[in-house]
């Protein structure tokens, strides 16, 4: 949630800013703004509501001099999106800007405090609260900028990534961080501050990952300093990037969304690479062989996630219980965290998150870490906070993902759960090695057939104008699937704004039937598998109430055909991965309705792609 970025160097910043501002525009996008320091020592600050396009556009004609800027684009948390209450804040002297991400919990104590002291607020937010201490304790101490930000936090409950310039210390940038990611990039001669790699990557591959509690001094021609909150000087880990900018580009399609979808055949390729050996014999996630006694003796393994990365563990839990005959629970990170759980040291807790920076799945890993339990990361983000909070884990290495809308991430975590049941149930010989076989080769085999399906898109196009203007859907799927059809829903509804609800679909005739009619559109998944006869009887007491079917099916049924009004036909997989192939024509349903519905996919509204408060 928000996004920041930050320039120090000699370069002219405000274009570094805004460009990676559009980088970041994922986590946030209904307010941006830009604070420069220009060459005589001036702050300029520009902020408006809107996207970062818009700033661009109210920056046409501002002097947007100065080789030192923050910027900032909004997810609000604290007061509407509007001008007023977009980032950068500025204490009362004009003086000082800051950004941040996070939230600040006692801001009211703090604000009522400041408010005795004679401070008066322009916004509603939290974070004008803390660039005001900042600069309280900078005067009533006559101290440095760092000394006030250090004494600043020490106040604060809550978590925040910051980035803080003052025009008394034109050659200074300050970050610091707690629970909200914060990124440093170090080049020649110019150090960068940014909430994730992408604003940076163009510029250098070095870069720090701030912890929590640190703070980064970055002064012109001063190698960067990071002190603790006891200003006791920390460690600088510097790590290279593997990413490149063209990852980070549309390559030619019209939204990232379309591209992340079409990227999948590539990108369950790179997620399987050297984890599957093509004898099919191994499975190897050096996550587990790392700790293979704590997967022998685990009693229960508790996953840990929200949203589509929830859906992805309610699909591993089958994996895991079917294939290595382990007790799962599946949990929404929001609701474990407050729901004083019962685990022990013998458990495993998996945290599945894309971006490794979910407040409520961090929340979830630290309690589950107090208990004693094992902690495995199934993260995206490379060096993310939950990437290193956990114990152990596996990247799906699917590469960025800036469409808000899970997609390529959704299909990676569920291959990789895939890969981590097969690896679990060999060290515990669960499974034959039939079955072994069987499931690596259709591990294998995952990029040709969603290359195959992705043929789908043409049709689905052409499907989508019939269902444009529909006010609700439901998805139904059984087994396996059953997650697919929550996920397909969940697709529908953020980026098109129909209401979609997806339930078991033997649990329809407990309730939901009633909503069916000829205006309801269902969307079965009913693949051929072990659920397919009793699939087929729901599609027909869907079919007897007037509503319309989509099915998606195996290729060849001629059963379904035949009931359903429309049909698409996926690959014959087996069931365990089925999930992967049948979520490729549901994602390209609700990308296509929501474009004919003319929805800004890549940015639905109230969204934002990494959910860093509670
Ligand atoms: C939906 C979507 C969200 C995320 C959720 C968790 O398309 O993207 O539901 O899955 O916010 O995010 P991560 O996986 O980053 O923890």
């Amino acid at each position: 949630m928000c996004g920041i970025v930050g320039y120090l160097g000699d370069k002219p910043a405000y274009e570094i800013l805004v460009k990676g501002l559009h980088r970041l525009e994922y986590r946030g996008y209904d307010s941006s703004g830009v604070a420069l320091v220009s060459s005589d020592s001036k702050l300029n600050v520009y902020k408006t509501r809107g996207k970062v396009a818009d700033l661009e556009r109210f920056c046409e004609e501002k002097d947007v001099d100065g080789t030192i800027g923050i910027a900032h684009t909004r997810w609000a948390t604290h007061g509407e999106p509007n001008d007023i209450n977009a980032h950068p804040h500025v204490g009362r002297s004009g003086n000082i800007a800051l950004v941040h991400n996070g939230t600040i919990e006692n801001y009211h104590v703090l604000k009522e405090a400041l408010e005795l002291e004679g401070c008066t607020f322009k916004s509603e937010t939290d974070t004008e609260v803390l660039v005001q201490l900042i600069e309280y304790i900078k005067e009533k101490n006559n101290c440095s900028l760092v000394d006030a930000v250090r004494g600043a936090l020490k106040e604060v409950v809550g978590a925040y990534a910051i980035a803080v310039v003052d025009t008394d210390e034109p050659d200074t940038m300050i970050g610091a961080r707690k629970s909200s990611p914060l990124v440093i990039g170090i080049g020649e001669g110019e150090t960068f501050l940014a909430s994730d790699a992408t604003p940076i990557i163009e510029y250098t591959d070095k870069v720090v990952y701030l912890n929590d509690d640190e703070i980064a001094i970055i002064r012109k021609n001063e190698p960067l300093q990071i002190v603790n909150s006891d200003n006791m000087p920390a460690a600088i880990d510097i790590k290279t990037l593997r990413m490149s900018v063209s990852q980070l580009e549309k390559g030619g399609y019209p939204h990232f969304m379309l591209k992340e979808i079409f990227e999948q055949p590539r990108t369950i390729h790179d997620c399987i690479r050297g984890r599957v050996a093509s004898s099919g014999d191994e499975v190897l996630l050096s996550g587990v062989t790392e700790h293979k006694e704590r997967f022998l003796n685990a009693h229960r393994v508790v996953i840990v996630a929200c949203g589509t990365s929830w859906h992805a563990g309610l699909i591993g839990k089958r994996l895991l219980q079917e294939i290595a005959r382990i007790p799962v629970e599946v949990e929404y990170a929001s609701e474990f965290r407050y729901s004083n759980p019962v685990l022990t040291p013998d458990d495993i807790v998996i945290a599945i998150s894309q971006s490794g920076e979910t407040a409520d799945t961090l929340a979830a890993i630290q309690m589950a870490r107090k208990c004693g339990a094992f902690v495995y990361g199934i993260c995206n983000v490379i060096g993310s906070s939950i990437a290193r909070a956990t114990d152990s884990g596996t990247y799906i290495h699917v590469g960025p993902e800036i469409g808000v809308a899970s997609t390529k991430a959704f299909t990676g975590q569920v291959t990789v759960l895939t890969m981590l049941a097969l690896a679990i149930g060999t060290l515990k010989n669960t499974i034959s090695k039939e079955t072994r076989l069987q499931i690596a080769d259709a591990i294998r085999a995952l990029p040709t057939l969603i290359s195959q399906t992705l043929k789908l898109n043409d049709s689905i196009e052409k499907l989508s104008g019939i269902y444009t203007y529909v006010h609700n859907f439901l998805y139904l799927g059984r087994g396996y699937n059953y997650p697919s059809a929550l996920e397909g829903a969940l697709k529908l509804k953020e980026i098109s704004y129909i209401h979609a609800e997806g339930y078991p679909a033997a649990e329809m005739k407990h309730g939901p039937i009633a909503l069916i009619d000829h205006e309801l559109p269902t969307v079965v998944i009913a693949p051929d598998d072990e659920m397919h006869e009793k699939i087929i009887s729901n599609i027909q007491q869907v079919k007897a109430r007037g509503g319309s079917v989509i099915a998606v099916v195996t290729k060849g049924d001629t059963t379904i055909k035949e009931i359903a009004d429309h049909v698409l036909e996926i690959p014959k997989v087996p069931e365990c991965v089925s999930p992967v192939i049948v979520s490729v024509p549901l994602q390209l349903l609700a990308y296509h309705i929501a474009i004919k519905k003319g929805c800004n996919v890549d940015m639905p509204r109230n969204l934002a792609k990494s959910v860093t408060v509670e």
